[in-house]
């Protein structure tokens, strides 16, 4: 082999494979929502992005059934996803894909619903490449899809943290708060931060959160932490029909500067104070919750 062929061998080899930072812990994060459509993929991935400026790895995991949507609010299209590595017995690293700014996603595959009907030894192996991605990454995002399924609950009281998207509308909180008793009644230390999405003014946006949590106290006796809001932009949606995040497109947008702020209050809020948490926990407690 000539020395130019080596040299190329030797960096694809490089680039394919995975870099683990010792002691890294891998944070898990549901993004969900009661009502549809109220912005949980935008904000995962302008979320995630925030998280790679302030220097983490992130990685997207689509877990939205009926379309992929991660890929598309970002112009890239996806070739594998989560069946065709249980059906095919790939890694999870054959099926995680590039994105922006570093950024790393795996798409669910509009067939992802099947993974709630998988006999064990496939389950077991969907699990196995999961746990793979430990100290891979700084976060893993789960962008979840509409409405709550049993699935989605069970990636929402397995995360460390959950963010629980809603807009100003009456319906879209009281779905929202649907989702919280839904979970406090299983599972009753689970994390919510809610993010106001949409907010016309400052002021709906904060008075949405406070609503929110103030019905969780009053009929569950849970505190729900509100982590802010993020204002209606039509920058969201110019960036949406360009397929290039608003984090990037838009960086001095007012949605762009909410999730900037939004970001650096998660990221400050510290770490997580529990015995257990980070991806091997949350595989731990999936394998649990799909019993
Ligand atoms: N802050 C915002 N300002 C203006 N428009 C927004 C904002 N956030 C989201 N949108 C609009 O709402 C639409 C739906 O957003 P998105 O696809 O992120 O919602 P979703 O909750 O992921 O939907 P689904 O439940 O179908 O997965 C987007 O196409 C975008 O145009
Ligand atoms: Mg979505």
């Amino acid at each position: 082999m000539n020395d130019q062929a080596q040299r190329l061998r030797e960096k694809v080899n490089k680039e394919a494979a995975p870099v683990f930072e010792k002691d890294r812990r891998t944070k898990v994060i549901t993004v969900t929502s009661g009502k549809g459509g109220v912005g949980k993929s935008n904000f995962s991935l302008n979320f995630a992005l925030g998280l790679i400026e302030q220097g983490q790895k992130v990685v997207i995991i689509d877990l939205d059934v009926g379309f992929a949507n991660i890929d598309l609010l970002m112009g890239v299209s996806t070739q594998k996803n989560i069946l065709d590595m249980i059906d095919k017995g790939s890694t999870i690293w054959d099926i995680i894909e590039k994105g922006p700014k570093g950024l790393e996603f795996i798409a669910g595959g509009s067939g992802f619903s099947q993974i709630f009907e998988l006999d064990d030894g496939k389950l077991n192996y969907f699990f196995e490449q999961l746990a793979q991605l430990n100290g891979y990454a700084d976060t893993i995002i789960l962008d979840t899809g509409a409405g709550i399924s049993n699935g989605t609950l069970r990636f929402i009281m397995a995360a460390d943290e959950v963010l629980l998207i809603t807009t100003p509308e009456p319906t879209s909180i009281m779905d929202a708060y649907s989702v919280v008793k839904m979970a406090h009644n299983k599972k009753t230390d689970i994390r919510f931060h809610v993010v106001v999405n949409k907010a016309a003014t400052p002021k709906e946006g904060r008075q949405t959160g406070e609503k929110l949590a103030l019905v969780a106290k009053q009929f569950l006796k849970l505190e729900v932490a509100v982590l802010g809001y993020v204002p209606e932009d039509g920058h969201v949606t110019k960036a949406v029909k360009k397929q290039d995040p608003f984090y990037l497109s838009y960086p001095n947008s007012k949605a762009a500067d909410s999730i900037r702020n939004l970001v650096d209050l998660f990221v400050s809020n510290g770490e997580v104070n529990r015995k257990e948490s980070g991806m091997k926990a949350f595989i731990a407690q999936l394998r649990t919750f799909w019993k």
